[in-house]
Order: structure tokens, then C-alpha cells, then sequence
């Protein structure tokens, strides 16, 4: 355990004033649940699930302050009084120039892959998104890894897994012609690597290369107050700065984002595309009216937006917020790896990841080990997570053979605000438990697979295999 990683848990910087009934189904009713959702926790009733870790997207608890600016919220068609406070919060938040709203972070990143991507483009980034790779393959692009090689090793640990490999980036923007890139896509921290910080450093040292190539750099920017914790505690010379002012520094070195609200700026629904250059603004803002809404408001209501607003805001004003959050999630990780459970290390941002590959050994990659494991989780425990390996990885656009991702992990992301540290109690215990009894989990294959982002409505069963081939 590295220094940084105590159980040590500290007070919740809240108090609790709204409460939600939650309850445990009884073991036979949550096998026949997950079972009638063919094993997807995806599709599971949010009722039949105890603690739902399936994300920390939307599901965060709001502030009294945020609650109460919904109460004032302007519901004009055009021109609204949030709309305005919406841009102005982001503006002084994030520091790009231009702002517009829009209903969740796959709309910007639609809405940015159709004004920059041209058919045969590649997309430079550090580790794939799922909706963020597919908006730029239906735009024509081809996304092109870059990330850092200690990013696809559960074990390795780097304190800055996201980080981008300078050699790569250039390889890849030598080998398709400066002209054929359109941006490179920064996500900091990574989701798919296990919530993994980018360095100051290292965005420092990939804009300067973007600069000099006259390549725009987009920052992901859903998570990018957690990545600014990692760079507080971890980067030498940024003990003493705020969250705020080391945000601020992540943004100006890059040229647009690309931000889903639903995470960092404790609101349930909402985002925005911001950019410095104006008439990527005014392409920006005309595809908006086609997909979205009128520019100023983007598929949110005026509530949506006020409390969009109060929440970039808060989620800067103190750096209290941010390091309960991570304490939470650290104080899970040290339960599960005090029990030996395998997990990606270090412990990252918003969510614990289970090395599912190393959890249950006797399933081959095609037999779904992290579905499994998710499926088999909820049964035990009551506990729903989400799969990240090879069903959200999908196929190649081009080949239709599956991605075959290096991380086979099962996701516990904590919803900010809303569970306590009996809550993280209990899913240790229930993540303990289904590990050690990993050996009878069964693999399981697809009975349904649509084509876009399979793994949310992708429906499996299990694998049944002969006795022989158990055994081998
Ligand atoms: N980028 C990152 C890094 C994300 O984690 C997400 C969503 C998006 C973009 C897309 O934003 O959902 O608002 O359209 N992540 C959710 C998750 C779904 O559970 O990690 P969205």
C-alpha cells in the first residue's frame, strides 16, 4: 500500500436532510431479477437493486443550495436568466471562452466528431470511451490509442496511468499526416483505465506538441476537479494550490471540452461543449439548434441549468467535497485489497475496479468474465456494478472482430453524497464473498447484441460446459 492509500475515512462534509428507501431483496428474487435482465445488470429495475454502483453519472446528491436555485430557475425558450448564470459558472469554472450547453456529454462529443472529423481522420487519445469512440467512428474517424503501456497492467503503479506516451502521439500524427488529425482527445482522469489522473506535466508536454502541430487538444473534462486532486496530492509544486486554480491550469492548456456534468458538477443530468475559437462556436451552436434545442439552453430546462450552475461552482469552492469523495473511494479499495480481492492499482478517482481476469481465473476472455462477475455480485450481494472489458469494448467498425481490451474489470463507482461508509461495509463484504466463492461463477455469451454500444442493452446466458471441459 503506497502512503496515500489509508483506510482513514473522514466525516462526511454534510449532513443528511432527504432520505431514500432502499431494500434488500431476499437471495432467490434477486437470482430471478438478474436473470429476467439476462444477466445485464444494465437492465435490472433500479428497485430491485440495494446499492447501486453501476455509475456515479447523474446519480449524485444535490446540495440545498442547488435544490433551491431550481426554485428560480427562468424556463424562457430563448435567452433565459440560467442559461446565463449556466455559461457565466462555467466560464469562471473552466476558463473557455465560449460556452454551450447541452443534455449530457455524448451530445458534445457528437456534435464536436461532426464539425472536426472527416472520413479517414484518426482521433489520437489516452484509452478509448465508449460513447466518445463511437461518436467518432460514425463521424468517419478512427480513434488511435496513446495512452501509456503501465495504463493497460492492473498492477502497475504509476501514479499517472492516463498519461498520454509522447512517442506514440507523435508516431501516430507523423504516420496519418498532421492534416488527417483533426484533435487529440485528452480524457484526465481515465475512466476505462480505472479512473487514472493525466500529470500537469505530461498535458503540459502534449499541448505544446499539439500547439507546434496546430492540432487542437480536447480535454475530457467529466472527472476533471478528481484529476486536479491526484495532480494536488501527487505532482510536486501543487500542494498548496487550489483544486480551482489547478483546474483552471488543466484547461488552459488545452483548446476545447467536452464535459458530462452528470459527474464532477453533482448535478443528474446536463453538460456543455466549450471551445476558444469562435467559429467553432457558431458551427457548434448552429448543430445545436439540429440536435439539442436553441442554443441557450440545449435540451435542459432552466431548473437543469441553475442547478448546473450553483453545482461547478460548489464543486470548487472548497476542496473539502473532493477529498471525502476520494477518501470514500479509498476507504472501499483498502477493504477489498486488505482481503486480497485483485484490483487495479493505485486506487483512482471515482470508483474501485476488480480485476476480474485475476478474480475468475477458469474463464476464458470470450466466456465474459467481467459480466459474469457483475451478474454474480448482484446475486450475492444486492450490489449492482458495471462490466468495462470486452462486452463495453464492442467490435472493430471495420473488421467486426471484437475488441480484445488488456483490462477485464468490473466497475464499483460511488454516487457522490449518497451512501455511507456502512454502505461501503457491506459491498466489501458482498465483493469478498463473491470472489472467494469465484470459482463456481459460470461465463456467460450473448443472446442479444444490438450494434451501438452493446453493452447497455446486451442480453447473456450462461455457459453451461461439458464436465471434460470444466476440468481442463
Ligand atoms: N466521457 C467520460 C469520461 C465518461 O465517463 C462519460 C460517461 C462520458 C464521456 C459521456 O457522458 O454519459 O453524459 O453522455 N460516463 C458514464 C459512466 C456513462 O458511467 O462512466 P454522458
Amino acid at each position: 500500500m503506497t502512503e496515500t492509500q489509508g483506510p482513514r475515512m473522514i466525516p462526511e462534509p454534510y449532513k443528511i436532510k432527504m432520505v431514500e428507501r432502499v431494500r434488500l431483496l431476499p437471495r432467490a428474487q434477486r437470482e430471478r431479477a438478474i436473470k429476467e435482465a439476462g444477466h445485464n445488470t444494465f437492465l435490472l429495475r433500479s428497485e430491485d437493486v440495494f446499492i447501486d454502483l453501476l455509475t456515479d453519472s447523474g446519480t449524485n446528491a444535490m446540495t440545498d443550495t442547488q435544490w433551491s436555485a431550481m426554485l428560480q430557475a427562468d424556463e424562457a425558450y430563448a435567452g433565459a436568466r440560467s442559461y446565463y448564470r449556466f455559461v457565466e459558472a462555467a466560464q469562471e469554472v473552466y476558463g473557455y471562452r465560449y460556452v454551450l450547453p447541452v443534455h449530457q456529454g455524448r451530445a458534445a462529443e457528437h456534435i464536436l466528431s461532426q464539425i472536426l472529423i472527416k472520413p479517414g481522420d484518426i482521433v489520437p487519445g489516452n484509452m478509448y470511451f465508449t460513447t466518445t469512440r463511437l461518436h467518432q467512428e460514425l463521424a468517419g474517424g478512427v480513434f488511435v490509442d496513446v495512452i501509456i503501456k503501465e495504463a493497460h497492467d492492473p498492477g502497475s503503479e504509476h501514479p499517472f496511468k492516463g498519461n498520454l506516451d509522447l512517442g506514440k502521439l507523435a508516431a501516430a500524427v507523423e504516420k496519418a499526416g498532421s492534416h488527417r488529425v483533426p484533435y487529440v482527445a485528452v480524457g484526465a482522469p481515465v475512466n476505462m483505465a480505472g479512473g487514472q489522473p493525466v500529470s500537469m506535466e505530461n498535458l503540459r508536454q502534449v499541448s505544446a506538441f499539439c500547439r507546434s502541430a496546430k492540432i487542437p487538444l480536447v480535454l475530457d473534462a467529466a472527472r476533471a476537479v478528481e484529476n486536479a486532486w491526484f495532480i494536488k496530492e501527487r505532482e510536486p509544486g501543487y500542494a498548496d494550490k487550489s483544486l480551482k486554480a489547478i483546474l483552471r491550469e488543466m484547461c488552459a492548456l488545452t483548446d476545447a471540452a467536452a464535459m458530462s456534468a452528470k459527474k464532477d458538477a453533482y448535478a443528474n443530468i446536463g453538460g456543455f461543449l466549450a471551445v476558444n475559437d469562435e467559429g467553432l462556436y457558431r458551427e457548434a451552436q448552429n448543430l445545436c439548434v439540429v440536435y439539442e434545442g436553441l442554443h441557450t439552453y440545449g435540451g435542459l430546462s432552466g431548473r437543469d441549468l441553475e442547478a448546473l450552475a450553483r453545482g461547478f461552482l460548489e464543486s470548487v469552492e472548497t476542496d473539502e467535497w473532493m477529498a471525502h469523495r476520494i477518501a470514500q473511494v479509498r476507504y472501499l479499495w483498502s477493504r477489498l485489497d486488505d482481503a486480497y480481492v485483485p484490483l487495479v492499482r493505485p486506487c483512482g478517482g471515482h470508483a474501485v475496479f476488480l480485476d476480474a481476469k485475476a478474480i475468475l481465473p477458469h474463464l476464458s476472455q470470450e466466456e465474459l468474465p467481467a459480466q459474469s462477475l457483475c451478474a454474480a455480485l448482484y446475486a450475492q450481494s444486492g450490489v449492482r456494478a458495471m462490466e468495462r472489458g470486452i462486452v463495453s469494448a464492442g467490435r472493430d467498425a471495420k473488421t467486426g472482430e471484437n475488441h480484445k481490451p488488456a483490462l477485464e474489470l468490473v466497475r464499483l463507482a460511488l454516487p457522490r453524497r449518497v451512501y455511507t461508509q456502512t454502505h461501503l461495509d457491506y459491498v466489501a463484504d458482498g465483493v469478498i464473498e463473491t470472489a472467494r466463492q469465484g470459482n463456481s461463477v459460470p461465463g456467460l455469451k450473448f443472446v442479444y447484441e444490438p450494434k451501438y454500444l452493446r453493452f447497455f442493452q446486451a442480453r447473456f446466458d450462461p455457459v453451461v460446459r461439458s464436465l471434460a471441459a470444466a476440468r481442463r
